[in-house]
């Protein structure tokens, strides 16, 4: 079906380390798309990445103003890889503008921002994918073809020790290590978590208990660098992320990112160990092992690709993601708990942030 597609035309924006490793590898792989304009007001980047175009032969339309590639620019998708603070209104605009959106993760910074498109969505009408791409991960789908043999889920564990933020350069240098520009760590970087832990789970989650701080990496700034933070659903399981990004763990042939995650049920255990994922049977105690080649390690690539083809296939015919944007909000409201947990050191409800925003946790 995807080879007789029409190509969709895209405009990417925001050509920064993750914007442009979703040009070189992901959309120029995939025959559905065809970028036909790109955006950064950052001109080092905006230049660096004409230049990948013209190396390649390739015609593209470089704006450095939004506003004028949404008036001018020949596109029905945008391709949102711009920093956190920025998504609200690049992605209001381009759903007002009537593009279909793929929109970076987090949603947005705050409640009211991810409430904003949320309206700006329904009104426009247009597909909106947000990029929680560890759902389309290999692993991670095999964890989910074994779920059944765990019997009934009653835990969920998450440990991501990774080195800290890369340096980022543009208009804000380094965004990534503040909180005004991000929403803290356990928004910018653990809504990727609390979304595997929403999706797993299958359940509301009702509190969330963070205890974090910044103590090596992160001391003179205002984020994290390392929690546990403690997730309750309604329907009993319980979840708890252990994050820190001073002393990363490397785990050979990992990509995820030395992402472990386990899922403990009254028959059995799944536990993701790098790109191996093994189920171990309460019964017989046998353990089985499952074992991901991955061909390309750089950004996520080998994750957001299937992502790119489901969102092809959604925009040609029909259907929504399987990270929509209540998949958004789903993460983003546990994560807005977790950061207000952590800086006020109490038991905070999901029910709490969703009353002061108007945003709705649906399963
Ligand atoms: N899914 C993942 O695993 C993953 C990994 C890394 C980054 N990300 C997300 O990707 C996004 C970009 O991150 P990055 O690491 O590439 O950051 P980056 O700082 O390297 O790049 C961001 C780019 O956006 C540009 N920009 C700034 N304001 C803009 C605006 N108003 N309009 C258009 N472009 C603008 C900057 O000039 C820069 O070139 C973030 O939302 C981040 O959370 C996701």
């Amino acid at each position: 079906m995807e080879h007789t597609m029409k190509a969709i035309k895209t405009a990417v924006v925001g050509l920064g380390m993750m914007g442009s490793s979703q040009i070189r590898n992901c959309l120029w792989k995939l025959p559905q798309y065809e970028i036909t304009a790109i955006c950064d007001p950052f001109t080092p980047n905006l230049d660096a990445c004409r230049i990948l175009f013209t190396e390649r032969g390739l015609p593209v339309s470089c704006y450095s103003d939004l506003a004028d590639l949404l008036e001018h620019a020949d596109c029905e998708l945008v391709v949102i890889v711009s920093p956190d603070y920025t998504h609200e209104k690049i992605a209001c605009d381009c759903l007002r503008a009537g593009k279909h959106i793929r929109l970076e993760k987090p949603l947005a910074i705050t409640p009211a921002g991810c409430a904003n498109i949320q309206r700006a969505q329904a009104q426009s009408g247009k597909l909106l994918q947000i990029g929680l791409e560890l759902r389309y991960a290999s692993p991670t789908r095999q964890m989910r073809a074994w779920l059944p043999r765990l019997g009934e889920l009653k835990m969920l564990t998450c440990e991501e020790f990774r080195p800290p933020f890369l340096p980022k350069r543009g208009l804000v240098d380094d965004w990534i290590t503040k909180k005004e520009y991000t929403g803290g760590t356990l928004l910018e970087k653990n809504c990727h978590h609390f979304d595997l832990f929403n999706w797993f789970a299958a359940s509301r989650p009702v509190s969330v208990y963070a205890s974090g701080d910044g103590l090596v990496e992160y001391a003179k700034t205002d984020i994290l660098d390392n929690a546990f933070v403690t997730v309750e659903y309604e329907n009993g399981i319980r979840a708890m992320l252990a994050l820190c990004l001073f002393a990363p763990k490397k785990i050979a042939g990992s990509s995820l990112n030395e992402l472990e995650m386990g899922l403990l049920g009254n028959r059995g255990r799944l536990e993701l160990r790098g790109d191996e994922v093994f189920v171990w049977d309460r019964e017989t105690g046998g353990e089985e092992c499952w074992h991901y080649a991955r061909e390309n390690f750089e950004a996520h690539s080998d994750d957001i690709i299937p992502s790119l083809v489901e969102l092809a296939d959604c925009i040609r015919n029909g259907g929504e993601p399987l990270t929509g944007i209540q998949a958004g909000i789903n993460s983003a409201l546990v994560s807005f708990a977790a950061e207000r947990s952590a800086e006020q050191k109490r038991i905070v409800t999901i029910a709490e942030i969703e009353s002061e925003s108007g945003l709705k946790f649906i399963v």
